[in-house]
Parts: structure tokens; C-alpha cells; sequence
């Protein structure tokens, strides 16, 4: 009968101390709303190569994006749907990080974590940083190819009243300034590692242990890295050297 009065005050004692939501619940908000990220920046790598296709490709792929599913699903509905998930896993990506983050440091208490050296440990202490400048840039990015503010003054071109889009245009306008596609290419290698450590994360947090799981998942993380920024990157580089015009 004691033993099971101690055992009872241990449970509410363990249960009243346990942090919510658990830090497992976290980390599997930030793998699967990662993996969205990724899955969304890799479609819109592809989507982006339309520009070899000159103005026409690009802006009728813009145009599609606008239409697609319509009469079932009304105009822009698909895209609304998109704006709504993406917004909605950042606000639970970056909610659960500031979380975790703030759990780790609690619990190091004046103790600094023991520093590591190498590339992998460089990118895990950059993830924080990287994961801010990366929400930096999108603002930079949506301001100026959707919202068309910080294209270059006066290049910006609007759609038309019959639904006409400019994505070609105003992608050029806008990778012809030499900061900004700097700005590019710096942001997809910032993706490039949050993505490549994030993914390798992923597969830890979530409990796969087998050595050769690990490493063919790492494989192919750095594998979408890569595809990713090697399919966005070069677009500005190739917008500066007058090859996309
Ligand atoms: C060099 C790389 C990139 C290029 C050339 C590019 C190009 C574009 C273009 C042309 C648009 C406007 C499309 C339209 O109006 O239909 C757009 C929109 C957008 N891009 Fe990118 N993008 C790049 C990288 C990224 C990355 C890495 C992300 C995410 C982290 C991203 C997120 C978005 C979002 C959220 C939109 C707005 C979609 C909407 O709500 O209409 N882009 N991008």
C-alpha cells in the first residue's frame, strides 16, 4: 500500500514536471514541417528551370499556377492552399525551434555546450543563424517577385487586367542588379545547409539507429541540397552573364 502511494506521488511528480508539449512532439513538428519546406523549394526549383523556356515557359507556368483545378476549384484556390500550408508550417517550424532552443539552453544552465569541431558541427551551429537569415530573404524574395516592391524601380510589371503575368520579366529586371543575385546565391547556399543538416537531424531525432539507413538518408539529403542549389543559383548567375536575357 505505501509502495503504491509512492509510486502514485512519483507518477503525478514525473507527469507534473514533464514539459509540454514533449520535446519528441517538437522535433516531429520540425521534421514534417521540414520536409514540406523541402518537398515546396525542390517543386519550386523545377518549376523555376522554366525560365530556359524563355518568357513564354515562365509565364504561362506562372499563369497554371493561377488556374489549376478551375472550374472544380476556383481561381487561385490551389495557390491560396499553398500560401496557407507554407504559412502555417513556418509559424510551427520556427514556433517549435524557438522551443527546443530555449529547452537547451535551460538545461545547460551556465554550463557552454563542448565545442565540436568539423563541418557537420559547424552546420549544426549554424542552423539557428541560418534559419533566420533564411526567413530574412524569403521577405527580401516575396517583396520582390510577388508583391514586386524592391524590383528594380519602374521594371516591375505588374499583371495585366486580362490576367496576363510577367514572371520572365521582372525575374530578369530583378537578377540584372549584381547585389541581388548575390543576394540569391548566398540565400540557396544558406538552404543548401539547413537543409543538408536538417535532414540528417530528421532521421536522429526520429530514432533511426542503423548505420547504413543513416548514411543513405544522408546521401540523399545532400543530394537535394545540392540539386537545389545548383537549379536556383545558377539562374541569377546565368541572368548576370547576359545568358538569360
Ligand atoms: C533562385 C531561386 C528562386 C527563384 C528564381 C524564384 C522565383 C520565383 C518567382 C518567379 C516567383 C513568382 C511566381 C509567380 O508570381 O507566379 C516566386 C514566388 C515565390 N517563391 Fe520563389 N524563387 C526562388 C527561390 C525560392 C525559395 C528558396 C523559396 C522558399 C524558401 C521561395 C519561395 C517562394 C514563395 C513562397 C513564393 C510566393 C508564391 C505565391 O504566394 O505566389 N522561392 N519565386
Amino acid at each position: 500500500m505505501v509502495q503504491d502511494m509512492t509510486a502514485l506521488r512519483e507518477g503525478q511528480r514525473t507527469r507534473a514536471t514533464a514539459p509540454f508539449p514533449s520535446t519528441f512532439a517538437l522535433k516531429l513538428v520540425m521534421a514534417v514541417t521540414g520536409v514540406i519546406f523541402i518537398a515546396f523549394v525542390f517543386v519550386h526549383m523545377i518549376g523555376n528551370l522554366k525560365v530556359y523556356g524563355g518568357p513564354a515557359s515562365l509565364d504561362s507556368y506562372a499563369q497554371w499556377l493561377r488556374e489549376v483545378g478551375y472550374p472544380l476549384i476556383p481561381h487561385k484556390g490551389v495557390l491560396w492552399a499553398l500560401r496557407v500550408t507554407l504559412l502555417v508550417s513556418l509559424v510551427a517550424h520556427v514556433g517549435a525551434s524557438v522551443i527546443l532552443w530555449a529547452r537547451g539552453r535551460r538545461a545547460r544552465g551556465r554550463f557552454r555546450r563542448r565545442r565540436s569541431s568539423g563541418v557537420t558541427a559547424w552546420a549544426a551551429r549554424t542552423m539557428l543563424l541560418g534559419g533566420v537569415l533564411i526567413l530574412g530573404f524569403l521577405v527580401i524574395h516575396l517583396l520582390d517577385l510577388t508583391i514586386g516592391r524592391a524590383v528594380a524601380p519602374g521594371a516591375y510589371q505588374p499583371a495585366d487586367a486580362d490576367g496576363t503575368i510577367h514572371a520572365y520579366t521582372n525575374l530578369v529586371a530583378s537578377f540584372s542588379r549584381p547585389w541581388m543575385a548575390a543576394v540569391y546565391v548566398v540565400w540557396m547556399l544558406v538552404i543548401a545547409v539547413h537543409i543538408w543538416h536538417g535532414w540528417r537531424t530528421m532521421a536522429q531525432d526520429l530514432g533511426a539507429t542503423g548505420h547504413r539507413l543513416r548514411a543513405v538518408w544522408a546521401t540523399l539529403g545532400a543530394l537535394i541540397a545540392l540539386a537545389i542549389v545548383l537549379g536556383n543559383a545558377l539562374i541569377p548567375i546565368l541572368v548576370q552573364l547576359g545568358v538569360i536575357a
